[in-house]
């Protein structure tokens, strides 16, 4: 054990697949709003309230990786869920980086891994998006450019910060494919829209894989797209989806309809993304799980 990692957001998604990960090296300090004992080695767990960093928490930590934050699916867009999805992003981010500015440099971490998301790019019909390109237009694109903002002023404290614009996730327990494989099942499916916005996905193995990585390689620094190589189109999800699960997907849910639900949560699924993991790949990562069909069959092989 020779160095203590400090984790918002770990009991979450991602972080239930990394930390195990982390742990094998490194001691763990979990920041959670209801904190419990954890079942990981070397892990333990410490409460906040979401935005205000325990001094205890940071003492001799190496790196903090942030990945607190309101889901985006999950409830009706009002005001106030839409104001907690930026809030408990952009605030936490600048009480964090306030409360290392506070610290004397020489007990400063060294890094600062911080989760952001695809939507900085908004909706960018077929332009193929690396890290050069410029955000984009809407709420969650407001959202990634104000997170990432105030991860950024870490910077200029001395420390390497890495910023993980996250793909939608694909995993079997959690996540956007655990909402749709029920509507699957049921026959209920089709394509979102005209179908031909690109979906910018990638399986929760290589998504923990890259945020480990981040953590661990210095190489790594800046914004990183934390998406599979091959980007496919929503209609191509839908196809290879139902092939999996070996269920008919002919409906079409209307733009409109996704609109009228989600509101301006409806770029996160109508909006068209082509990411490309361009700096990974610069970096030699490795992917697990490159093709759709191939992530699909190892998330859901055994039940379809
Ligand atoms: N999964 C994806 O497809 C995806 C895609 C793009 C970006 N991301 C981003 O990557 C990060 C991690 O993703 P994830 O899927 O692992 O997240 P997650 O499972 O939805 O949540 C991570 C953790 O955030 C904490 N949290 C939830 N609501 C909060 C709030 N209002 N204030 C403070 N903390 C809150 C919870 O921890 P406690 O209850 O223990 O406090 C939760 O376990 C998130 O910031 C997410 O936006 C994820």
């Amino acid at each position: 054990m020779t160095q203590a990692i400090l984790i918002t957001g770990g009991t979450g998604l991602i972080g239930g697949r990394a930390v195990p990960v982390l742990a094998e090296r490194s001691e763990i300090r979990l920041l959670s709003r209801r904190p419990g004992s954890s079942s990981i080695p070397n892990t333990r767990t410490l409460e906040w309230n979401g935005v205000d960093v325990p001094d205890e928490a940071l003492r001799g930590a190496s790196t903090v990786i942030h990945l607190a934050g309101e889901p985006v699916f999950g409830g009706l867009p009002t005001k106030r869920r839409l104001d907690r999805i930026l809030k408990s992003r952009v605030d936490s981010t600048a009480a964090l980086v306030a409360r290392l500015s506070s610290l004397p440099d020489d007990q400063r971490p060294d890094s600062l891994v911080s989760a952001s998301a695809v939507g900085f790019y908004g909706d960018r019909g077929d332009e193929r998006l690396d890290e050069d390109a410029v955000r984009g237009e809407g709420f969650l694109a407001d959202v990634c450019v104000d997170w990432e903002a105030e991860a950024v002023k870490a910077e200029a404290l001395g420390l390497r910060v890495v910023r993980l614009r996250f793909g939608i996730v694909l995993a079997r327990d959690g996540g956007a494919l655990s909402l749709m494989a029920p509507v699957f099942r049921a026959g209920l499916a089709g394509n979102l829209g005209s179908g031909k916005q690109w979906f910018p996905w990638v399986h929760i193995d290589d998504a923990a894989a890259m945020l480990v990585r981040a953590t661990e390689d210095t190489a790594w620094t800046g914004a990183v797209n934390v998406v599979a190589p091959e980007p496919v189109r929503n209609a191509e999800l839908t196809r290879v989806l139902a092939k999996q699960l070996k269920r008919p997907a002919f409906l079409t849910a209307p733009a409109f309809a996704v609109r009228a639900a989600l509101g301006p949560l409806s770029d996160e699924l109508l909006g068209s993304k082509c990411v490309v993991p361009g700096v990974a790949q610069a970096l030699g990562f490795d992917f697990t799980h490159g093709q759709l069909s191939g992530a699909l069959a190892d998330l859901f092989g055994k039940s379809a």
